[in-house]
């Protein structure tokens, strides 16, 4: 047996520097000192936030072929996707071209700053238009072909439209799918024509999505993490009861085990673990109390996006998808930054953040879930139980299995 020598990566305690811009009495910080003070009892009481009851889950949710293609269908091609924070797209003329499990999308913003999406295929013979990543670009040209598009999906030019013969410019533009951003996050609906309504989709949850300032933050990274079953990596985000014994040496140092805040605004949701500071809070009046250093957030919207450190000067989006199979998702980690480093010191202190969190999240969490997808097909017949310390994880199961049941009740797209 290999043992493996590694120095635990250094935790990025630079980015505790509270960002927060708010006045107290504000929608924000009102909320941000009230889970403070619901952190600050939990420690007292040793307790966490609880769901009513155990939840059992059928491991074979994980691991069914079908039941991925049936996800697939009533969660990611119904509901509105983020797919991108505002900032990997800065400015007019630049895009993002992202695959969702088997949908490749290309997400732009025109001359005008308008965001568009559409599916990222040439409507010639399917080639695609433009690599995974992000980019600037004034029009889309085909490399197979030479077809190009403008920034809104519109044909353009056919090359040798002479010798093709006539295109109809109304009937081949791309094939444009709804889009919109909202606080810094723009979200995409893999079903053309299905409205997005994302008013109703984020609800209450809005004002305090815009209050985390993602609209003005600055793209610093973005790294791909390959992962297991997209609810195994999933379920890992949602729940610190695994911080002491998975992260002793990483989240273990600045985390408290166990010690939650959970709230949930439809399906979405966010839990709010208990920092270290607090420790040293309790015996402070409340108004000397600082939530970003004593409440470590992580907003989940559903179904697949991580926003962590919202509060403070660096921010790291986990983008969770589903890959093209039941066995694969993929994550992108992607920093921001409230402004650009103005220096290599700030340089310095960015690349520590965005080295933390890949680091940790690959070697520990995605390691486990790698081993946990290693045992599903043996535990075919058997449940997973998700604890009452464990409330985010149901909460996200429960919305999954509705939406399931939700797409039956409608019939297929
Ligand atoms: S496939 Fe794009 S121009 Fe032919
Ligand atoms: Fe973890």
């Amino acid at each position: 047996m290999t043992t493996v020598d590694r120095t635990p990566p250094v935790a990025p305690t630079p980015t505790y520097a509270s960002a927060l811009e708010y006045d107290r009495d504000d929608v924000v910080g009102r909320d941000a000192h009230a889970v403070m003070e619901r952190l600050v009892r939990l420690y007292q009481d040793s307790g966490t936030d609880q769901a009513e009851e155990q939840w059992r889950e059928p491991v074979r949710n994980y691991s069914d072929p079908q039941r991925f293609r049936d996800e697939l269908d009533a969660v990611h091609r119904r509901v509105p996707l983020p797919l991108a924070m505002s900032c990997e797209l800065p400015g007019p003329g630049t895009y993002k071209a992202i695959q969702v499990a088997d949908t490749p999308v290309l997400i732009t913003r025109d001359a005008h700053g308008v965001i568009h999406a559409s599916v990222n295929a040439c409507r010639h013979r399917g080639n695609e238009l433009l690599a995974e990543g992000v980019g600037r670009a004034k029009r889309i040209v085909c490399s197979y072909h030479a077809w190009s598009y403008d920034l809104a999906g519109c044909l353009l030019g056919v090359a040798g439209e002479k010798t093709f013969g006539p295109v109809d410019r109304d009937r081949t533009g791309l094939v444009r799918l709804p889009a919109e951003e909202r606080a810094g996050i723009i979200f995409v609906g893999l079903t053309p024509g299905r409205p997005l309504n994302l008013d109703s989709w984020l609800g209450d949850l809005e004002p305090l999505l815009a209050g985390l300032g993602l609209a003005s933050c600055h793209h610093f990274s973005t790294r791909e993490l390959p992962g297991p079953n997209w609810k195994v990596t999933v379920d890992g985000y949602l729940e610190g009861y695994h911080f002491a014994s998975l992260h002793p040496t990483t989240v273990f140092k600045t985390n408290l085990s166990n010690i939650a805040a959970f709230d949930s605004w439809g399906p979405h949701q966010r839990n709010a673990f208990a920092l270290r500071p607090i420790a040293e809070a309790v015996t402070q009046p409340p108004e000397a109390r600082d939530p970003t250093a004593c409440v470590g957030a992580i907003f989940w919207l559903f179904p697949g996006l991580a926003i962590s450190g919202g509060w403070r000067q660096h921010v790291a989006v986990s983008l969770v998808l589903p890959g093209r199979t039941v066995e694969e998702s993929r994550t992108q980690q992607v920093i921001l930054l409230r402004h650009p480093p103005a220096d290599d010191d700030e340089r310095k202190t960015a690349d520590t953040t965005r080295d933390w969190f890949h680091d940790v999240v690959l070697d520990e969490d995605y390691a486990t879930g790698f081993g946990v997808q290693r045992g599903l097909a043996a535990l075919g017949g058997t449940d997973f139980v998700f604890g009452r310390n464990e409330p985010g994880v149901q909460h996200f199961h429960r919305v999954v299995k509705g939406l399931l049941a939700e797409a039956v009740t409608d019939g297929p797209q």
